[in-house]
């Protein structure tokens, strides 16, 4: 496994992070005994950063991360998240540090190697969407610092959602320490400039920003939520639909895209679409860990050999071009 810096913070993370999103599923609805050994399997092949959030499963995979861990005594780095409320919005400093507070005991931590905001930005704040604006950010991460001041988290980081100007003034004021950027195939604007007419949200090289401001980056929905591995299908512990980030209007939209990529495999470059899609954000060298949702031990396995393959080869690239710039028949 590869190692690269998460941005400022000194922290080396593998360049294949775990997701224990609801859209990979494991560690929301999987079996603990599955958990268990899927979780000791990634730590022996070299993964050393998982990914949760306080919301993934309303705390279940909080709370099942942090029974996996202290079976296994693992040491291992975790990130969590904070998602504000609209009815928090008005004292966000103390909706933070209540939020972080529960997110320590359910993963039975005391301290918290990397907390985020949750929240999408916007230029202004809009509560009803649950919307943060950028001087919101500002107040979170208050207390974010007033938490590691506590010893209670370590670093913190933002979420690359939202719209494309706010999200470039988060990245520019340099308060945080990383990023989680949209990045995969279908849209690859975060870290690739886009063709003229690109149809999709333009992140405008967000990755790019960010590496610039030392922050660390994380690569999130690198198989467009499962889009990217070709079939509509969901896994049993994966969430059974599936809200497209910044791609098509749909999932099944995102599937019938994703075919389009197949022309790869078809050449001989990779053996598959998941394969062209980790090695394609793993090529992307200022990003510091490629995030993938997990439901069970194949899946697992396949995502670190085809991370470990390292990045796609320039003609695998070149021809990824061409078919961004085709795009303009969407
Ligand atoms: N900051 C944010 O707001 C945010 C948003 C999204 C994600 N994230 C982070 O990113 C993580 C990943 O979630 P994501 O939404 O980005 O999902 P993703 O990694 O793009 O897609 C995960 C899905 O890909 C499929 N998959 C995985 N490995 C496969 C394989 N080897 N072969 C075929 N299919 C495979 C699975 O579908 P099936 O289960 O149906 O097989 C799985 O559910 C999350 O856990 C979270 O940590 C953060």
């Amino acid at each position: 496994m590869e190692y690269r810096q998460l941005g400022r913070t000194g922290l080396e993370v593998s360049a294949l992070g775990f997701g224990c999103g609801a859209v990979g599923g494991l560690l929301v609805k999987g079996d603990h005994k599955d958990m268990v050994q899927v979780v000791a399997r990634a730590i022996e092949l070299g993964v050393n950063y998982f990914d949760t959030a306080r919301i993934y499963g309303d705390g279940k995979s909080e709370a099942n991360l942090g029974l996996v861990l202290e079976a296994l005594k693992a040491d291992v780095l975790v990130g969590t998240k904070v998602r504000l409320l609209a009815e928090e919005m008005d004292d966000i400093e103390n909706a933070v540090i209540a939020s972080v507070e529960g997110s320590l005991k359910r993963l039975r931590l005391d301290r918290i190697d990397l907390i985020q905001l949750h929240n999408l930005v916007a230029l202004e704040r809009q509560p009803e969407r649950r919307w943060v604006g950028v001087d919101n950010v500002q107040a979170a991460i208050r207390a974010f610092q007033t938490l590691q001041q506590q010893g209670k988290v370590r670093y913190w980081g933002v979420n690359g959602l939202g719209e494309t100007a706010a999200l470039h003034q988060v990245v520019a004021s340099g308060l945080a320490d990383t990023v989680q950027c949209c990045f995969n195939m279908l849209n690859p604007s975060a870290g690739v400039r886009a063709p003229e007419g690109f149809p999709f949200q333009d992140y405008g090289q967000l990755i790019d920003r960010a590496a610039e401001m030392q922050m660390g980056v994380m690569a999130i929905r690198v198989l467009a939520g499962g889009a990217l591995s070709g079939s509509i299908a969901r896994h049993p512990n994966a969430a059974q639909t599936v809200e497209p980030i910044a791609t098509g209007s749909t999932f099944a939209e995102d599937v019938a895209l994703a075919g389009r990529f197949n022309l790869i495999v078809q050449e001989g470059y990779v053996s598959s679409l998941v394969e062209a899609a980790i090695r394609f954000v793993i090529g992307k060298a200022e990003v510091s860990t490629t995030l993938v949702g997990i439901s069970n031990m194949e899946q697992l396995e396949q995502a670190v050999a085809f991370a470990n393959r390292g990045p796609l080869p320039t003609e695998a690239l070149d021809r990824l071009s061409e078919i961004w710039t085709n795009y303009y028949d969407l």
